[in-house]
């Protein structure tokens, strides 16, 4: 599709965004729509809705690969500026943004299309993975929430469903997007999610590097308890549990596996900033030093996952 002027460009938005607004009110997965405005992309399949709009699976006929396109009808400009500077990190765990660009109505960012699940899966009580992939995974994660932090990027949204687990079984952090610049502090309004939220944000705080690190704590629980750490019956007493409580102690892990794990936590989910870790690579360091004591308290091995295998192994050679 090519268009003579700029007014057939803003007529096909227009159009295509009253089909997206009803997409997303009837939940509605037969129609893929080319938010776009040109024939660059072949729009595939609906990959998943979150709070501000749709991704899309589509084909890059230029480059030759399939993309994912996040197509959101909220912050427009913000969002777009934005995905402009995240779109230079580089990173093995960061998902990377090709293009991003915005219509009158919506706006939409090109990124790398990442085959496979996301955490959530894994945050399920039948579906845990082992403690040693929970680390490593983590680990992971942190070197790439490091890598944007030491960039001037805050996350601000990190929770398990924006971290992809590729076919390789490595983590990739999506979303980072809707990150905050860590120079520009004018907050874009409520559109995190309060489970994983810091109490300094829900208190109305600029997000910084120390409520990522807050948000990767609840992340780091729920990947070995099955449960969220803060997890009220709606989002007011969600709010209420993460400025007030404490998250449970650890119930379905041995003792000594509880002793590991839960002094991290406890400083990764700290309500005071001072008493929580300084920065990522400190999180990952301790969680490093778990690894090799966790293949011993290992109990089951669930066949979820291709890591669990090389952790069976380790496991058998007692490495
Ligand atoms: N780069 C990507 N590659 C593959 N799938 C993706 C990508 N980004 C997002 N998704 C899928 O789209 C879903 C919706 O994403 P999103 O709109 O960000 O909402 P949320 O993060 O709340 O799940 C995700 O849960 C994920 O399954
Ligand atoms: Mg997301």
């Amino acid at each position: 599709m090519t268009y003579a002027n700029g007014n057939d460009f803003e007529e096909h938005n227009r159009t295509v965004f009253d089909l997206f607004k009803k997409m997303v009110v009837k939940n509605s997965d037969d129609i893929c729509l080319n938010p776009t405005g040109d024939d660059r992309y072949k729009f595939n399949r609906i990959l998943g809705r979150g709070a501000t709009g749709l991704v899309y699976k589509a084909w890059d006929k230029v480059e030759k690969r399939h993309v994912a396109v996040k197509v959101s009808n909220k912050g427009v400009d913000r969002f777009v500026s934005e995905t402009k500077l995240v779109g230079k990190l580089t990173h093995d765990n960061i998902v990377s943004i090709y293009d991003s660009n915005s219509g009158p109505e919506f706006s939409y960012i090109i990124m790398e299309y990442i085959e496979g699940d996301t955490l959530d899966v894994f945050c399920d009580i039948k579906n845990l993975l082992s403690l040693t992939r929970v680390s490593e995974v983590m680990i992971d994660i942190c070197k790439g929430i490091h890598f944007a932090h030491d960039n001037g990027v805050i996350h601000r949204d990190i929770k398990p469903s924006n971290i992809i687990l590729n076919k390789q079984g490595i983590p990739k952090i999506t979303d980072l997007g809707l990150s905050l610049m860590i120079n520009g502090t004018q907050p874009m309004g409520f559109w995190g999610t309060p489970s994983y939220m810091s109490p300094e944000q829900l208190k109305g705080f600029a997000a910084t590097k120390a409520s990522d690190i807050f948000s990767l704590g609840c992340v780091l629980y729920e990947l070995i308890e099955g449960r969220k750490a803060f997890e009220g019956e709606n989002p007011y007493t969600t709010l209420y549990k993460v400025i007030n409580e404490k998250p449970a102690p650890l119930s379905t892990q041995s003792l000594p596996v509880q002793a590991i794990f839960q002094p991290i936590i406890k400083k990764a989910t700290a309500k005071n900033v001072e008493e929580r870790y300084e920065s990522c690579r400190e999180l990952a360091y301790d969680l490093s030093k778990a690894l090799p004591h966790l293949s011993r308290f290992e109990k089951v091995y669930k066949k979820t996952f291709l890591g669990t295998i090389k952790d069976c192994i380790r496991e058998g050679l007692n490495i």
